[in-house]
């Protein structure tokens, strides 16, 4: 059966080294017959500035983020993806803002019975994937690192795809070697 891969594409540049890796991988993905939406998170609108810890979804059964915008949405089809993709440009040697204000907001894809100490996840058994890019060298590594701990607490496999020494935005267009790695990449995760 064709897999469902939703992918959060968190740079606010429309066209630059993020937007490009997801097209290429996208490219690869939908010959495997992959069906693919991708989710431009810098444009959604928000009605809070991330998880505000209300715990509201943790009082209900089902798996909803009960504030009421664009994000709710996105987590909905999340929770009913195969695979998810996370792709972010390095801020600072971290995720972008872009995603991390909708990436908290995953708590309401998990229940937890701390009397019990137990968590329940719809998101168990789902893979998840990083795509990230940096202009320099130095701490893709460290952005990884919070997405790999998080799939393994979940219970999801985690793959990545990282580019160092990516340029400015848009320069990684002129990489041919990086294009062609990520659409089998894309391939693969199909
Ligand atoms: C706010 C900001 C912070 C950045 N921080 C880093 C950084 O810590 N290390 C680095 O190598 N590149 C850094 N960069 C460069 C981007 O990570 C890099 O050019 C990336 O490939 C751009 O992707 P995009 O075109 O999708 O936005 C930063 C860029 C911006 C705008």
């Amino acid at each position: 059966m064709a897999k469902k891969i939703i992918i959060l594409s968190a740079s606010p540049k429309k066209d630059g080294n993020t937007a490009t890796l997801v097209r290429w991988f996208s490219r690869g993905a939908r010959a495997k017959g992959a069906r693919i939406k991708v989710i431009h998170t810098a444009y959604l609108k928000y009605k809070t500035p991330g998880c505000m810890s209300c715990r509201a979804c943790q009082k209900s059964d089902k798996y909803e983020c009960v504030i009421n915008d664009e994000v709710r949405g996105v987590l909905i089809e999340m929770a009913k993806a195969d695979v998810i993709v996370v792709a972010t440009p390095l801020y600072f040697f971290a995720a972008s803002a872009q995603l991390k204000v909708i990436f908290d907001r995953m708590f309401s894809l998990y229940k937890w019975d701390n009397a019990a100490g137990t968590m329940r996840t719809v998101l168990k058994g789902k893979m998840l994937i990083l795509i990230a890019s940096a202009y320099e060298g130095v701490g893709l590594d460290v952005l990884a690192k919070p997405f790999a701990l998080t799939a393994k607490y979940t219970g999801m496999k985690f793959k990545s795809f990282l580019v160092p020494n990516a340029g400015t935005s848009g320069e990684i267009k002129t990489k041919t070697a990086i294009r062609k790695r990520m659409i089998a990449f894309g391939r693969k995760a199909a």
